[in-house]
């Protein structure tokens, strides 16, 4: 089978028809439908996704040293909270790679925190959750991990944690012409899919334009992530006492919609390429797009979440002690192409210019905690090594 015949066919046919029957449907439900189609839908359907064999890496598929790093944050933000008992809540735990660091870091550095968590785990897709049940046997069995519905976290303390999850939310895409706001539809015509630009007819579209306080500039298109807000207005109701630890791909508004970003941020990857083109490969290929920060903030502010922290994945991981334990691990290794081989992988974690360094961001909210000086906040002019290290 050649790349481009690898769709679902019937996931195209089950399109048209309630394309037909519709006259239209909105790009954000054509989405929907490619990534969480019960049936045929991209992350609900057998496949592998992350990793190598997969069609793009994730942070937590990079190394272990991600998770150990988030799990020093967890642990101070469990001090935080009195050492009592605490939930680390992760949604969209892809192979549960993340979760399996930070709870194999924890049983080993902070005894004390492992026996007092409970994981939960918030799962959209049968078949990642069956990939996480097989990686997470050992914790499952020692009564630390379970699975669960977002709802049934109401009332919880602790940290409420994701990682890649909101970029592969659903968007509606919106064009500016002619100085109006139009929504893009997709209808069917001979040549396939084809997008058509509508008046807006969705008030929620104009009111997030105006909650964070950015537009398009005339003639671009941009992505409005309307679920992201109802998922931080959820988490931000569940949460009792505790943070939120947000890591994704995103700018905040003012950047997002930046006057050069002239076609937005929608990308699909596939066997670790990226193309821009949605209607392609349906069901067989991701679709996501950079999220918006500043939203999560605002909403969060309106769900009685303070925004404590917001940088680069390269400053977060370097306040949690990422050279350090680069040093470390190197020490480890049994000879220098084992070492060289080290760096290149964890280099992937803070590379800047368009790496996961930068191009990923972190939001530490919290709720009824204060202002505490979190340990990823840590400044690199303070990090402190050893001489004679280089
Ligand atoms: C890009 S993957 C990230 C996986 C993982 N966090 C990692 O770092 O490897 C997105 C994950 O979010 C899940 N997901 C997407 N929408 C979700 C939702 N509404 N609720 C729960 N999980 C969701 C997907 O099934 C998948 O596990």
């Amino acid at each position: 089978m050649t790349m481009v015949d690898e769709e679902k066919k019937e996931l195209v046919a089950l399109l048209r028809n309630r394309i037909e029957e519709r006259g239209g449907i909105s790009f954000a439900e054509f989405m929907a439908q490619c990534l969480y189609h019960p049936d045929y839908g991209y992350y609900t359907t057998p496949r592998t996704r992350i990793g190598k064999e997969g069609d793009f890496f994730t942070s937590s598929s990079v190394h272990f040293l991600f998770g150990r790093l988030i799990s020093r944050q967890l642990t101070q933000m469990w001090q935080l909270l009195g050492k009592g008992e605490f939930i680390i809540a992760e949604q969209g735990a892809g192979e549960g790679h993340l979760c399996l660091d930070i709870l194999n870091a924890l049983a080993e550095d902070a005894p004390d925190f492992y026996q007092q968590l409970q994981y939960r785990i918030v799962e959209i897709s049968p078949d990642h959750r069956q990939g996480q049940e097989g990686n997470l046997q050992r914790h499952v069995d020692a009564g630390r991990v379970g699975w669960c519905s977002l709802d049934e976290l109401q009332g919880m303390q602790g940290c409420f944690l994701s990682n890649e999850l909101v970029d592969a939310f659903p968007v509606h895409l919106v064009d500016k012409d002619d100085g109006e706001l139009k929504e893009v539809f997709v209808v069917n015509s001979d040549e396939g899919f084809v997008e058509e630009g509508r008046p807006l007819t969705n008030p929620a579209i104009r009111d997030y334009f105006k909650l964070v306080g950015h537009g398009l500039l005339e003639g671009n298109r941009g992505e409005v992530n309307l679920q992201a807000l109802d998922w931080m207005s959820s988490v931000g109701k569940v949460l009792a006492r505790g943070f939120v630890l947000t890591i994704d791909y995103g700018y905040p508004a003012e950047e997002l919609y930046a006057p050069f970003r002239r076609n937005g941020t929608l990308l699909c990857y596939h066997k670790h390429q990226s193309n821009e083109n949605p209607y392609q490969r349906l069901g067989c290929q991701d679709i996501t797009a950079h999220i918006d920060f500043t939203a999560l903030q605002k909403v969060g502010e309106r769900n009685g979440l303070e925004s404590l922290y917001f940088g680069e994945q390269y400053r977060f991981l370097m306040g949690l002690g990422f050279l350090e334990a680069l040093i470390e691990l190197q020490a480890c290794a049994t000879n220098p192409q084992q070492a060289q081989a080290l760096r290149m992988t964890l280099k992937n974690l803070v590379m800047p210019d368009g790496g996961m360094g930068d191009s990923f961001k972190v939001l530490v909210q919290g709720k009824g905690v204060g202002v505490p000086e979190l340990l990823c906040a840590r400044k690199i002019q303070d990090i402190r090594l050893a001489t004679g290290i280089f």
